[in-house]
């Protein structure tokens, strides 16, 4: 029942780092994202055109997106929550977006100030305009899974949002587990209800690995025909807006997955672990992938 290939979405240089203290410089974001484009990732978001006083590690959007050493073949995307930060990354030549909503509407106030009802009517002209500009448009929905402030979310509200999201015009919504609270039979629920509203392969895992269960619940919705991952290289990150919770699940924890169930990725592991091992010196974080740090000791 598993998937051939499945499509990694590699999160790392945004949701990885954005919650970082200390700034970043542009040159390493640069190389970090060029490192994952020669280990084989296929799309990788490299930037969030947010407001620099909710998240001042990506304020540099601009620089990043325009530096990128682009690779053929290799989508950069970038976050963008309104009108506003649509427009920079267009004249950053961004070739694919990303909104964001929640399932959460605690965690909506929180992240993006506003509800969840004026969120989706603010995303309505972003992918309006990024249908003229010929830009794809990605949707995000948070808290799948778990809110910090409300706890369960039911599976029919996640649902709700993916739908709305996906008939706006996103051609794919990813699943957020932005805590890490889930679990697979959890897991399998939400995304049986999602899918009853709108087909399985416009959907991806977005899963965060805070109390460990990431690659357990991304088995689980393998199972069910989800076909597209996202992670992040060395499990770099957290949310600002999600006290606690640890990074996505490890990029390369993921690619040592599926390759092991047969499942191919495009992706040279060894390349990915050594990028791994570097972002993770440069920036004086621990490497929080278990096959990045085996791989490493060898
Ligand atoms: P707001 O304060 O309600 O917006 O913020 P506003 O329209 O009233 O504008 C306020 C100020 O922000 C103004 O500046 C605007 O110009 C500026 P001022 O006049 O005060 O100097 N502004 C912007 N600046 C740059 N780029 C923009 C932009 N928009 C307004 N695009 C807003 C609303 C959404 C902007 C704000 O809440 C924000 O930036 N939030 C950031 C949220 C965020 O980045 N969260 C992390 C990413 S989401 C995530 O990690 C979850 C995910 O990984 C999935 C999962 O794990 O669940 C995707
Ligand atoms: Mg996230």
């Amino acid at each position: 029942p598993f998937p051939q290939s499945v499509r990694l979405v590699e999160v790392g240089p945004r949701d990885g780092l954005q919650n970082e203290p200390e700034p970043i410089s542009t040159a390493t974001k640069l190389e970090l994202i060029d490192r994952l484009g020669v280990a084989g990732l296929r799309h990788i978001e490299a930037a969030s055109f947010v407001s620099p006083k909710w998240v001042p590690q990506m304020a540099d959007h601009r620089e990043v997106m325009t530096g990128l050493a682009r690779r053929p073949g290799v989508v950069y995307s970038a976050l963008t929550p309104n009108l506003k930060g649509l427009e920079a990354a267009l004249e950053g030549g961004v070739e694919e977006v990303a909104v964001f909503a929640a399932a959460s509407e605690s965690f909506s106030q929180k992240n993006i100030n506003c509800s969840i009802a004026e969120s989706l009517a603010r995303f309505e002209p972003v992918l309006e305009r990024a249908r003229q500009a010929d830009v794809r448009v990605r949707g995000y929905v948070s808290c799948v899974l778990g809110c910090p402030y409300e706890g369960e979310i039911a599976p029919s509200k996640v649902a709700e949002v993916s739908k709305a999201l996906h008939e706006m015009g996103c051609y794919e919504v990813s699943l957020g587990d932005t805590i890490g609270t889930g679990t697979p039979l959890k897991a399998r629920r939400m995304l049986e209800s999602v899918a009853r509203d709108m087909p399985m392969d416009r959907l991806a895992a977005h899963f965060h690995d805070t109390y460990g269960q990431a690659l357990a619940n991304l088995y689980a919705v393998l199972e069910e025909g989800i076909a597209v991952i996202d992670s992040s290289v060395a499990g770099l990150g957290g949310c600002p807006y999600a006290r606690g919770a640890s990074g996505n699940v490890a990029s390369e924890d993921v690619v040592y997955l599926l390759h092991g169930l047969g499942i191919e990725t495009g992706i040279d592991l060894e390349t990915l672990a050594d990028t791994g091992t570097w972002i993770t010196r440069t920036i004086g974080r621990p490497n929080r992938s278990k096959v990045g740090v085996a791989l490493a000791a060898r």
